[in-house]
């Protein structure tokens, strides 16, 4: 066709182990209500990984990236609201905007949503290879590629001062932890916090709780490194994970936390959140298991001491609304979010920046493109 663009883009086959390879595939013109935003940093997230470490099921092949920040470059028919040359965040998450749940402020729990398939709101995809068949965008975003369709929805304007590094994370790990403090856990000053697993995700969970005001803020994890950053992150404590955890955590918050959160998607320390907390507290559930795995609960115990436990898929963000606060705490300095990126990288680098998240050395990777 002729308004489709050639995009070089990773690539993930499923056939060569966890490898991606960097091509370039076809991307159509957008559509009605589209837009395409050229790319200028992707961010490189776990979820990505469960997918190449065979954890989740996708279509294939499939564009990876599901955490970009760019610039609108085209337009197609019917978009009002933004125009070229506007800064977007991407949603990943897109809903219907039409049932009940995306007219309530529930945009996350709308079931109409084809993100989850590798599918924009329609159905279809913009990419193809060069035989014409189709590719598909990870969680209809597909961010690790020079640029992107998306709908004129999912595209969230936001301040050009914010950096498009950091504007990235805002579209993924950064608005989910920011969401599960604010939208799902409803912090509030003075309560004490506990996030188990200091990564993408819960180091953007603790600078959240510093802006919420949450004291003290303890972080947990099995390295080193990572708690460090936790520190410089915002919290108070730094404790590395074991079975006396909640011993611990009792004896620092005079009892138990008011709130926990676990970032890290392992049912084992799923498991052990509910102990983590005081009688009346909330444990929240952010990071996503294998797919199957079960978690167990003391039943008698959850319900004789009345605590709450909170599922937390996407931050219960509602990107219009949340994306653009977000850019704004950072730029007041009260959400410091510079520091929970690691490392830039080229999209050549992407197989390599995975490894240094595997082997659990970098927070953050995000991949940077040329204007
Ligand atoms: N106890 C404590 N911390 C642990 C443990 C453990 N047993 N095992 C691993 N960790 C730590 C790692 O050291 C790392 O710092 O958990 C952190 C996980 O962070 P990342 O790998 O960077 O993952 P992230 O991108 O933050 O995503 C976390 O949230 O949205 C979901 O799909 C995502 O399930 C993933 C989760
Ligand atoms: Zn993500």
């Amino acid at each position: 066709m002729a308004d489709t663009k050639q995009v070089q883009a990773a690539v993930y086959r499923g056939d060569n182990g966890d490898r991606l390879s960097v091509e370039t595939l076809g991307l159509a013109a957008p559509q009605h209500g589209e837009v395409r935003v050229a790319v200028r940093a992707a961010g490189v997230c776990g979820s990505d990984r469960h997918v190449l470490d065979g954890e989740w099921q996708v279509q294939l092949p499939a564009v990876m990236g599901h955490e970009a920040a760019g610039v609108v470059e085209a337009v197609g028919p019917g978009v009002r609201g933004l125009g070229i040359g506007d800064h977007v965040v991407i949603a990943w998450h897109q809903a219907c905007q039409r049932c009940g749940e995306c007219t309530s402020g529930k945009p996350w729990a709308c079931t109409r949503a084809k993100s989850n398939d590798s599918l924009l709101p329609d159905g279809t995809t913009r990419w193809s290879e060069a035989d014409g068949s189709a590719a598909f965008p990870y969680l209809a975003t597909g961010a690790m590629a020079e640029a992107i369709v998306v709908p004129e929805f999912a595209a969230i304007k936001i301040d050009e001062r914010v950096p498009f590094d950091v504007a990235s994370l805002i579209g993924c790990s950064v608005g989910t932890g920011y969401g599960a403090v604010v939208n799902n856990a409803r912090v509030v000053a003075g309560e004490a916090a506990v996030v188990v697993g200091a990564g993408g995700v819960g180091l953007s969970i603790i600078s959240a709780l510093r802006l919420a005001g949450a004291t003290p803020i303890i972080a947990v994890d099995v390295s080193e490194a990572k708690l460090r950053e936790a520190r410089r992150a915002g919290a108070t404590h730094a404790m590395m994970s074991g079975a006396d955890l909640g011993e611990r955590i009792a004896e620092a918050t005079d009892g138990g936390a008011d709130v926990a959160f676990e970032a890290i998607g392992r049912v084992q320390t799923m498991q052990q959140l509910p102990e983590l907390i005081r009688p009346g507290g909330r444990a929240v559930f952010v990071g996503l298991p294998p797919e199957g795995q079960k978690v167990e609960i003391d039943g008698l115990l959850l319900a004789y001491d009345g605590k709450t436990i909170i599922g937390s898929n996407y931050g219960g963000l509602v990107p219009a609304r949340d994306f653009p606060r977000v850019a704004s705490a950072y730029l007041s300095g009260a959400l410091p979010l510079d520091e929970l990126i690691s490392a830039r990288v080229r999209l050549d680098d992407v197989n390599e920046a995975f490894d240094a998240m595997r082997r659990g050395e970098r927070t953050r990777s995000v991949i940077l493109f040329d204007a």
